[in-house]
């Protein structure tokens, strides 16, 4: 598979904090990268880089090769919660994004605006029962709807623009156990019928090692440094048995806590 994200040499510095370091990252088309990390380390820094919603202060961010100077329909993005429009129905919400590449915020009086429409309301109807909701729930506005059932439709919202790649940044950490649980099965699912790239961000380490084929963690050497990525590990594709699920969990715990750990994976 080719290299569909590059980051070289990334640093990052916000008025004086230097928040990332030399930080290099090779991404290949179709991995579900989890990004684990301490809280303020760059994780959602890192994100909106690959988004393009930010520069870096020095390297570069490379996407399928090229240097992209701001966000576009080929990389979607998920964050914890608040992503709707909350005057939208959930019909709107998810067909937004099409109707405005294709039309614009103005150009809705164009000839065939009602006609595409159309199509793309009847697109965004598959994508809802294909995240679990009903018809019923299109014409309902956000505030109707618990964490669960908003965060569908945001993965909808971002999937109907056919992405090669999704940034999702604590996407789940706002929903009870269980409906995170559902989220977890229907992202891996996703994943694994679309292809596309997925970047992950989460604290939650179990969740990273069942959803990612890889783990990064971002982190310090020390206390005065900036981040950059301390671990980097490819994890088995499937069911891990729950010894496997705990050492795993251990080891990258260790290593998120900025212990300097020698990762080997045992078959
Ligand atoms: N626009 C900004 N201006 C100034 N400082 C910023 C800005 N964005 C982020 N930071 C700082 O950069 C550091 C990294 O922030 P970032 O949000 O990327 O961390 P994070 O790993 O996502 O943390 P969390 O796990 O809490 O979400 C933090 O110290 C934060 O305060
Ligand atoms: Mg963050």
């Amino acid at each position: 598979m080719k290299d569909i994200i590059r980051l070289e040499n990334i640093g990052v510095t916000y008025s004086n904090k230097k928040v990332l370091e030399h930080l290099d990252l090779t991404i290949r088309e179709g991995e579900f990268v989890a990004v684990c990390g301490q809280t303020g380390c760059g994780k959602s820094t890192m994100l909106r880089l690959i988004l393009g919603a930010e520069k870096p202060t020095t390297g570069r961010v490379l996407i399928d090769g090229r240097e992209l100077p701001r966000p576009d329909r080929h990389r979607g993005y998920v964050p914890q919660k608040y992503s709707l429009f909350p005057d939208k129905t959930v019909l709107d919400n998810i067909t937004f994004g099409p109707e405005t590449e294709e039309f614009g915020l103005i150009g809705r009086l164009k000839p065939g605006f009602r006609r595409r429409r159309k199509e793309f309301q009847a697109q965004a109807y598959e994508y809802l029962k294909h995240m679990g909701l009903q018809a019923s729930d299109a014409h309902k506005y956000p505030d109707e709807l618990s964490g669960g059932m908003q965060q569908r439709v945001a993965i909808a919202q971002a999937l109907i623009m056919k992405p090669q790649i999704l940034l999702m940044d604590e996407a789940f950490s706002a929903l009870d156990p269980g409906t995170r649980s559902e989220m977890q099965k229907l992202v891996r699912t996703l994943w694994k019928e679309t292809g596309t790239t997925f970047l992950f961000v989460t604290h939650n380490i179990p969740e990273a090692i069942f959803l990612g084929s890889r783990v990064v963690i971002l982190g310090k050497d020390s206390p005065e440094s900036s981040s950059k990525v301390q671990v980097d590990m490819e994890l088995p594709e499937e069911a891990h048995s729950r010894e496997e699920v705990e050492r795993l969990t251990r080891v990258i715990g260790n290593a998120t806590a900025g212990a300097k750990l020698e990762l080997t994976y045992a078959e």
